[in-house]
């Protein structure tokens, strides 16, 4: 502590930095390969209505402990309770499995946008593309290599304020290019379908693993359950009204998920004949899809490369904030200074990430689990570490430190219309979900049940 803190001039530019955080290839690549994957309609309701309950709360918590202590979470748990420091060190391990895998599919994205822009927009719609890019050794290890380099320059460097000066232009016209190309793809042969599968719930396909991929997902995309919210809030002025802050966070980081989703799910049904099975595709779905619908599409080879580009830059904008949190971790706990600190993330995120680059290809044959390498990182952070945090994190605040404490500094900005529920889910409902889903979700990875 010590140190006057620096803070965000205006609730806006809060609003603004945690989206640009919360925003991401979470919203735009992972929501809608696990919306296809996990039965459309029922995913997305399902997913909405953690996000208001579950979502809302834990943003609200994380935020509020960030804000009262001014710390980050390695030294926020341990300061509001001395027996629970542990804390903070299990919820600094998320970002660091996360970030190398991010790093891969940022160097998928380099790819496509070169791609485009090199006019192979008929090669890139082609159906073995991605797999023959993918399961080669060295083209993806480079441009993962070169998207590392970019996230490491920028946190090096410390220009984060260039960026978030762009990206407050930039995201505005990725939303309205997704929007473009979303109607579009609605309106595409056969994407009627696709558009109900997408919207219309259909209850028979509702499973446990629906929810906890529907929660994984809730974690990953607002960047909750592994510190980061509770950063921005450290940066929090006191009179900033939480709540509403958190109200907007979230309808910004769902819109675009949802939007990503109307863009690739009817598509997948239009270019497929309505065959279901393209809808398992998985973490190649939008790499997949996109570039078939910008290649049947008038100006498709410069919308392509413009949307691609964007997503470069919703990407850039989360990794630099996950890496900025690992090496904020290490210079506090070592006190090495910047450039070494961001030399030693760097090396490590490139050791790590190339497994999960070269399970596509060469190392196919590891198969943790039945996974491959990054999705199995991918399951590790969001399907079990992230759980463990929220779930510790609500018995911390429901039962160490008290709700009242949380509801206290919520309310000295905001009337906190949503207490109640607030309360209630921390204190029952949040934990049981957790334990339950948490508990199935590993019996079923280890074959033990089937769900
Ligand atoms: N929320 C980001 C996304 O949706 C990913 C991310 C997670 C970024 C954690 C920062 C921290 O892409």
């Amino acid at each position: 502590m010590g140190k006057e803190r620096s803070s965000f001039s205006s609730k806006i530019g809060f609003v603004l930095a945690a989206a640009g955080s919360a925003v991401g290839l979470g919203n735009i690549w992972r929501f809608p390969y696990l919306a296809a994957k996990y039965g459309g309609g029922i995913f997305l309701l399902v997913y909405i209505i953690l996000a208001v309950t579950f979502g809302f709360s834990l943003m609200i918590a994380e935020i509020a402990i960030g804000r009262k202590t001014g710390l980050s979470a390695v030294g926020a748990y341990g300061a509001l309770s001395k027996k629970c420091g542990f804390m903070g060190w299990l919820t600094s391990l998320v970002p660091m499995i996360i970030l190398p895998y991010y790093c891969v599919i940022g160097g998928w994205v380099i790819k496509y946008f070169a791609a485009f822009i090199s006019g192979q927009v008929q090669a890139a719609a082609g159906n073995d593309y991605f797999n023959g890019f993918i399961s080669q050794t060295g083209q993806p290890l480079f441009w993962f290599c070169l998207y590392v380099a970019a996230t490491a320059f920028v946190v090096l460097l410390g220009v984060e304020k260039g960026i978030e000066k762009v990206s407050k232009i930039l995201m505005p016209v990725l939303i309205v290019l997704s929007i473009i190309v979303c109607i579009y793809s609605m309106t595409m042969p056969g994407a009627l379908e696709g558009v109900k599968y997408y919207l219309l719930p259909d209850f028979s396909k509702f499973s446990i693993t629906t929810v906890l991929a529907a929660l994984g997902q809730l974690f990953y995309s607002m960047s909750l359950a592994m510190g980061i919210m509770i950063t921005y809030g450290s940066y929090m002025k006191k009179d900033a009204n939480l709540e509403s802050s958190v109200g907007q966070i979230e309808l910004f980081d769902t819109g675009i998920a949802f939007i990503a989703g109307m863009m690739i799910i009817p598509a997948v049904f239009a270019f497929s004949g309505g065959d279901e099975s393209a809808l398992g595709a998985g973490p190649g779905l939008m790499f997949v899809t996109l570039p078939k619908v910008f290649a049947s599409m008038p100006m498709g080879g410069f919308i392509g490369t413009v949307f691609f580009l964007l997503v470069l830059f919703a990407a850039l904008t989360s990794s630099i904030s996950l890496m900025e949190t690992v090496v904020s971790i290490f210079q506090d706990k070592f006190h090495w200074n910047r450039k070494a600190t961001c030399l030693v993330v760097m090396i490590g995120m490139l050791v790590i990430g190339v497994p999960s680059s070269l399970g596509f290809g060469v190392w196919d044959f590891i198969q943790p689990l039945g996974m491959s390498i990054l999705d199995f990182f991918d399951f590790i952070s969001n399907s079990v570490l992230m759980p463990i945090v929220a779930f510790l994190t609500c018995i911390f605040v429901g039962y160490i430190i008290k709700t009242k404490v949380i509801v206290d500094e919520v309310k000295l900005s905001s009337k906190f219309r949503r207490e109640k529920l607030f309360v209630v889910m921390i204190k029952y409902v949040a934990p049981i979900c957790i334990v339950a889903i948490l508990v199935s979700s590993v019996l079923n990875a280890f074959g033990i049940i089937k769900i």
